[in-house]
């Protein structure tokens, strides 16, 4: 098992595939992009899949989650995906992607076995989105999610990233556009990970607010604490349920306590968490030949290591060097 010195208990994989990316959402990356990772630094197919089996296998992994970057710009992705539904127990299987490709992908990659998907979505407004991603794409990313809704990936989620005067005044549109197309609309708090180094507290839309916001327009009721389990969304019954909408308050709310994550980076470095300062450099002891056993080892202690939360609050905080499209969502 893969155990922290708090006795939380990692089971939830996040395996970044890229750190590139098709759009350049302001809170993740500079309109001009960032130095990619060189390309022999970046784990194989065979490799990913050497270090996801030896999670499933060895380490009490349940859940295996591709993000990127972008993961669809992946053209092994839905390979990946159908040697990862194959393993023994076998993982849940998921996605957390902009959409741009899911049109074209989302049959392929449920017929490989994939279970379900997160899409970005922050507006519905063609004008906001060219501002906020820099890219045309809107009319892409709204193909993909009904495409992904189509081939059965349920539940659909879809995130969106509320910005003080660029896309609040879209909450309640987004999420009755989450219900009409049965889509679960979540709100996520915006959190210091993007390259530019340029979050400010002020600026974020908090979950206090994004509630406020969707009050007045909706009814919405807590439910059943139990359901959330160990996800980071609250949810709430809106006007009644059974629809229920997420609330993610991972700077204002943090869920760090019940934290069941852990991270692969594209180029093979296991982070234990989001803001983590260390990693643990699986690549490099990979490419030596070390043993599952071996490898089994170094992922262990490096989750061991894991602090009890992200300190955002904390006066000594420092943002992670590296900017979330390099980390994986
Ligand atoms: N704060 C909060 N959420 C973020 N995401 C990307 N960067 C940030 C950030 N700084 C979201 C994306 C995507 C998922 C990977 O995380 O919108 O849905
Ligand atoms: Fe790309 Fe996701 Fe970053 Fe947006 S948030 S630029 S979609 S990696």
């Amino acid at each position: 098992m893969l155990k922290d010195s708090f006795g939380r208990v990692a089971t939830d994989l996040r395996v970044s595939l890229t750190d590139r990316c098709n759009l350049r959402c302001s809170y993740c990356m500079p309109p001009e992009g960032l130095q990619w990772l060189p390309k022999p630094e970046l784990l194989t197919a065979d490799e990913i899949m050497r270090l996801v089996t030896i999670g499933v296998e060895r380490l009490g992994i349940t859940e295996v989650r591709y993000t990127g970057g972008e993961p669809l710009l992946r053209r092994e992705l839905v390979e990946i995906v159908q040697r990862t539904a194959a393993l023994t127990p076998r993982p849940q299987v998921s996605l957390t992607t902009n959409g741009i490709g899911l049109e074209r992908l989302a049959a392929p990659l449920a017929e490989a076995g994939l279970d379900r998907v997160n899409v970005s979505l922050d507006t519905l407004d063609r004008d906001v989105f060219i501002r906020l991603a820099h890219r045309d794409r809107l009319a892409d990313v709204l193909s993909g999610l009904e495409a992904a809704h189509r081939a059965g990936l349920a539940p659909v989620k879809v995130n969106t990233v509320l910005m003080r005067g660029v896309n609040d005044h879209e909450a309640a549109a987004l999420l009755r556009y989450g219900m009409k197309h049965g889509y679960q609309q979540r709100f996520i708090e915006q959190m210091p990970l993007d390259a530019q180094h340029g979050w400010k507290r002020e600026d974020m839309v908090t979950a206090d607010e994004i509630l406020a916001m969707l009050g007045k327009e909706f009814d919405l009721t807590p439910a059943d604490p139990r359901e959330r389990g160990s996800a980071p969304a609250e949810l709430f019954l809106v006007d009644g349920g059974p629809y229920r909408v997420g609330v993610i308050g991972s700077v204002t709310r943090p869920f760090c306590g019940a934290c069941d994550r852990v991270r692969l980076t594209a180029d093979g470095q296991i982070r234990n968490c989001l803001f983590a300062r260390e990693e643990s450099d699986l690549r490099t002891a990979l490419r030596s030949g070390a043993s599952d056993e071996e490898l089994a080892e170094r992922w262990k202690a490096a989750v061991r290591g894991k602090r009890p939360g992200h300190g955002i609050d904390d006066p000594t905080f420092l943002q992670p060097s590296r900017p979330m499209s390099a980390i994986g969502g």
